[in-house]
């Protein structure tokens, strides 16, 4: 492990860690998002092992990583002017795009796609590394396949351990969550994947953008990360879709009541405004912070999880937020982290 400062990473540490990219090593890193996992993507046998040690489906393909913008011609074979514009807007940032693969890009990568999905990251650490090994790096989150992605060195350690060569630690990521998905290869800009970029912030540039839906999508090929449970923590989780918050709010404690009457240990995954409704009650709260700022949410989401995971409850309970800005990409990774979503409650409960 190589501890760095998150924004002047020492020279001699991104040369090991660099050298070791071009070697054909795993080596995790920070990006604004989450920790990523990555390899050189040229090489298929440094590739091939990123499945291997996440234990991920090679049916599921990865994201190539680059430092620059001007990288962009040495993966993606046809570059339309609405990628330039979208890379000039946000790139180093956590947009990724969906583009027509080079075809020096490893087939492993994009799982035998004609696509590549690319993104430059906003974090120094990434950037220098990458610049660094001057080598495509194609890099999923650093976590076993299906759990939380890393939001610190801590979180990849736990999920992967020895399991990789080289862990450099720049500290806590800064977003929480991953980067948004959007293709670009259809007629219509689609979201597959909410993130880091908000719905609104891409309206501005493109005018119209489609957001795949993923009730229609589950079972389906369009992006195969897109799994039904995925970014799941080991504990049972429920999620409130639907209801207004006072009925919500009182679903929730009486379901925590119950919950703590037949032995179980209930956490919750809540904004602070939401706390006070579960007074008296023996609960482990993980506090998403104000529900006025959904950014700060975000940030905490992953890294309360794994609390109440370390906190071993046995059941975590949740409520939507909304789909305004950050809110749409909170949604999407509740949904599909959790084990049960209600979006209906009837007299007696659930629906
Ligand atoms: O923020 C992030 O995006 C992080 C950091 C490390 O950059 N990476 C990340 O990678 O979240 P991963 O592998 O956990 O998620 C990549 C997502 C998956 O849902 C995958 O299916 C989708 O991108 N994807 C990759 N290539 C694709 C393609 N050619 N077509 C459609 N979806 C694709
Ligand atoms: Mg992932």
């Amino acid at each position: 492990m190589l501890k760095v400062h998150p924004d002047h990473p020492k020279l001699e540490y991104i040369r090991t860690a660099a050298e070791a990219l071009r070697q054909g090593k795993l080596v995790a890193f920070p990006t604004e998002t989450v920790y990523g996992l990555g390899a050189n993507a040229m090489d298929p046998r440094a590739v091939a092992q990123i499945f291997e040690v996440k234990g991920r489906p090679s049916s599921d393909p990865l994201i190539v990583h680059m430092a620059e913008i001007s990288w962009l011609p040495r993966a993606v074979a046809e570059i339309p002017p609405i990628a330039w514009r979208l890379a000039e807007v946000f790139w180093p940032g956590p947009l990724t795009l969906i583009l027509p693969k080079h075809p020096d890009v490893v087939d492993l990568v994009t799982a035998y796609r004609k696509t590549v999905a690319v993104r430059v990251p906003a974090h120094p650490v990434a950037l220098a590394l990458i610049k660094e090994a001057d080598v495509l790096v194609a890099a999923p989150s650093a976590n076993r396949f299906g759990h939380t992605s890393p939001t610190c060195a801590s979180h990849v350690l736990a999920d992967l351990g020895e399991r990789i060569d080289l862990l450099v630690d720049g500290g806590k990521t800064h977003i929480g969550i991953e980067s948004t998905v959007l293709d670009l290869s259809g007629s219509v800009p689609t979201i597959l994947r909410p993130g880091g970029i908000t719905r609104e912030q891409l309206t501005n540039i493109l005018g119209e953008v489609a957001v795949h839906d993923q009730a229609v999508a589950e079972g389906s090929q369009i992006s195969p990360g897109l799994l039904p449970q995925h970014y799941s923590p080991r504990a049972e989780l429920i999620y409130l879709l639907g209801p207004e918050r006072a009925s919500a709010l009182a679903f929730l404690r009486q379901l925590a009541e119950e919950k703590i009457s037949r032995g179980y240990r209930v956490g919750l995954l809540l904004v602070d405004e939401d706390l006070s409704a579960f007074a008296g009650l023996p609960v482990h709260a993980a506090s998403l912070g104000s529900e006025s700022n959904l950014w700060q949410a975000a940030h905490r989401l992953y890294a309360g999880m794994r609390w109440l995971d370390d906190q071993k409850v046995d059941v975590i309970l949740a409520r939507d937020l909304g789909q305004q800005g950050p809110g749409l990409a909170l949604r999407d990774r509740l949904r599909r982290a959790a084990s049960q979503v209600i979006t209906h409650i009837g007299k007696n409960g659930a629906g």
